[in-house]
């Protein structure tokens, strides 16, 4: 693979292990707080970052690349509310599915293929992740702060299979 693309990748890497380290530091801070449904999401959703960030890896050390393991900043550790909480996630995916897109026209000016075809794979998942994260808030707006207890019961039944699956 060409090294544009293995470097675009490998700050991918960083990416998705800094998300995997951002949800863990919200779920224990969920947990804390009482907030078990919650963390229990948050726990799962972190899994999945590595889970990303593993793909990275293995498809750049498939393809003759080698995968860099970067040093992670330290996520925030307080939160003022859950939908603040929240709120940060979906920024935070958003941003994420950018930089996601960024790395198509790097792949398309190498016209390596095989790599078009397989961060479809990403572009496809962060379509998910926005929309189940954005139905989220849409529940906690419509419960509203008073009604966390319910909030907190119901969240995990929100996760889709495809979100825990691979
Ligand atoms: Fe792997 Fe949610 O970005």
């Amino acid at each position: 693979m060409k090294k544009s693309i293995v470097d675009a990748f490998n700050a991918q890497v960083e990416k998705e292990g800094y998300s995997s380290n951002l949800y863990l530091s919200m779920a224990t801070w969920a947990e804390v707080e009482g907030l078990e449904g919650v963390s229990q999401w948050l726990y799962q959703q972190a899994d999945e970052e590595k889970m990303h960030m593993l793909k990275f890896i293995a498809f750049i050390n498939e393809r003759g690349g080698k995968a860099v393991i970067p040093a992670f900043e330290q996520p925030p550790a307080e939160w003022k509310s859950v939908k603040i909480m929240f709120n940060e996630v979906l920024a935070h995916e958003k941003y994420i599915t950018e930089s996601i897109h960024k790395l198509i026209p790097i792949i398309q000016k190498e016209n390596d293929y095989a790599a078009l075809n397989w961060i479809q794979w990403f572009v496809d998942e962060q379509m998910e992740e926005e929309s189940n994260v954005q139905a989220i808030i849409d529940k906690l707006n419509l419960l509203g702060d008073k009604n966390l207890y319910m909030f907190d019961r119901d969240i995990i039944k929100m996760r889709t299979s495809e979100t825990t699956a691979e």
